[in-house]
């Protein structure tokens, strides 16, 4: 097995052994070289990943386990608090180009680190329906195995039948309110009948396609205004046939509009209606990765030692007990605009406050893990001094947003990685043990 405790050289070594050794494994069952070769990619990386955020290194030979993707910038509605908030002197203090991401550039994306990563989360500060192709998106990443999940306000015109045919896997739908009157305080322009007509559409198109997918949540935020209509919002959500609805407390925006207050409902939580395992796999999905056979064979035969290589000839300190952010880590941000972030806030247009642009995401060989932002932001949270000597030229707006961040928040979205990918090896080839150690990373636990 893989110890954790090993310098760099040598435990990237055992990395392409036990890669070698999973992929004959799995082979062994599925008699399948491309899915087993990309599952076995998956997994060392996420353990190559656990490996440099266990030792706190500021450059990666691992590529992220969660790509963040926003397939538009743009939004219809203006919810305060956002970066779309309809109160402009709050709206552009935000640096939030309204761009959708063109497809050619997503698939170019997916190309690079498809491949390696776990999920594919297709929101952040944007309402991704509006994009065109977004069926076509969700599609892609699952051909390259990954879990996808969404959240949209669902007051836009949709084509049920497609979403459900892209294989989407979790689909947020946030709703903070049960009638017009109180969902429009929050969801500002949002038509509440169009929402309802929306679920209904969506719930008969996967009876009428036989389909569990995707898991539909009603996500309530609560406030002083629709804190009454929390009972009606559970019902409602159980007549409509959505699979569960999640009550929960959200962050102040009263500095937006301090009219909008939070409140906490008693009923906070998950109320759960129609329990379906997510963590599911088809043999037609897994079939339908034949396509990226030649990228998914590249990846499987790079080696991890020579990866480490091209870092450098020096083996880098480890600070395991320094403070660090698992952001850096396990995930890449990309928006509608083609900017490369390192997890889910959103940058400023004063640089000094949030600059969080590490790079701009130009093709498959752009330098985006190791950005000279990115490794920064490591080396300022695990190594200060070494920090501070190499930015004693750089002026304040040069420097990335994480060194002085405290914002750290929860990196997972509510599922768990390695159920997932237990799920995707559907005949329970690899052993029970890998997995174990899987749920054990530091990196991504919930
Ligand atoms: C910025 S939105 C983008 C996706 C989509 N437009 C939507 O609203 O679902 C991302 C998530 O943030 C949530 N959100 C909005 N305001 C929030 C708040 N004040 N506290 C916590 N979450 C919030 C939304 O409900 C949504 O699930
Ligand atoms: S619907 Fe989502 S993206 Fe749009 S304004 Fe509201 S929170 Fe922001
Ligand atoms: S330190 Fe803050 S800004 Fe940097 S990746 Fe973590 S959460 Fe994001």
């Amino acid at each position: 097995m893989l110890n954790k405790h090993e310098n760099q050289n040598d435990y990237f070594h055992s990395l392409d052994d036990f890669q070698k050794n999973l992929f004959e494994t799995l082979n062994e069952t599925y008699s399948d070289e491309t899915f087993c070769k990309l599952m076995a990619v998956k997994v060392a990386n996420f353990f190559a990943s656990d490996y440099h955020f266990h030792h706190r290194h500021a450059k990666l030979s691992s590529n992220p386990i969660q790509l963040l993707i926003d397939p538009s910038n743009g939004c219809q509605l203006q919810c305060p608090g956002c970066v779309h908030t309809g109160n402009k002197s709050v709206a552009e203090k935000f640096d939030w180009p309204n761009r959708s991401l063109p497809f050619k550039q997503y698939n170019e994306f997916l190309a690079r680190y498809g491949v390696f990563a776990s999920a594919a989360i297709l929101y952040n500060y944007g309402e991704p329906l509006l994009h065109k192709r977004f069926s076509d998106m969700v599609r892609t990443a699952k051909e390259y195995l990954l879990f996808t999940m969404t959240s949209s306000n669902f007051s836009l015109k949709i084509n049920a039948d497609e979403l459900v045919l892209s294989g989407l896997d979790y689909l947020l739908l946030s709703i903070d309110g049960a009638s017009q009157e109180t969902y429009q305080q929050y969801r500002r322009q949002g038509q509440f009948q169009t929402v309802i007509d929306n679920i209904k559409s969506i719930v008969e198109a996967k009876k009428r396609l036989k389909k569990d997918k995707p898991y539909l949540v009603w996500s309530y935020l609560t406030f002083e205004h629709n804190i009454d209509e929390v009972d009606k919002a559970i019902e409602m959500a159980e007549y409509l046939g959505v699979n569960e609805i999640q009550i929960s407390t959200p962050f102040s925006v009263s500095w937006d509009d301090p009219s909008v207050k939070v409140a906490i409902s008693p009923k906070q939580g998950r109320v759960v209606f129609k329990p379906v395992n997510i963590n599911s796999y088809t043999e037609d999905e897994r079939q339908a990765i034949s396509q990226w056979a030649s990228q998914i064979d590249t990846a499987y035969k790079a080696s991890w030692g020579e990866r480490l290589m091209k870092l450098g000839d020096k083996e880098e300190p480890s600070h395991t007990t320094a403070s660090s952010c698992r952001w850096l880590y396990h995930n890449l941000t990309l928006d509608g605009a083609s900017r490369i972030m390192p997890c889910c806030a959103a940058p400023t247009m004063d640089k000094k406050a949030r600059n969080l642009v590490y790079a701009h995401f130009e093709g498959h060989n752009s330098n985006i893990i190791n950005s000279a932002s990115a490794v920064l932001s490591r080396q300022a949270l695990a190594d200060p001094e070494t920090f501070t000597a190499s930015t004693a030229n750089r002026g304040a707006t040069e420097l990335p947003y994480c060194i002085t961040c405290n914002e750290q928040p929860s990196p997972a979205y509510g599922f768990n990685q390695a159920a997932y990918l237990h799920a995707v090896d559907s005949r329970n080839s690899i052993p029970a043990e890998i997995y174990a150690d899987l749920e054990q990373c530091a990196l991504y636990k919930i």
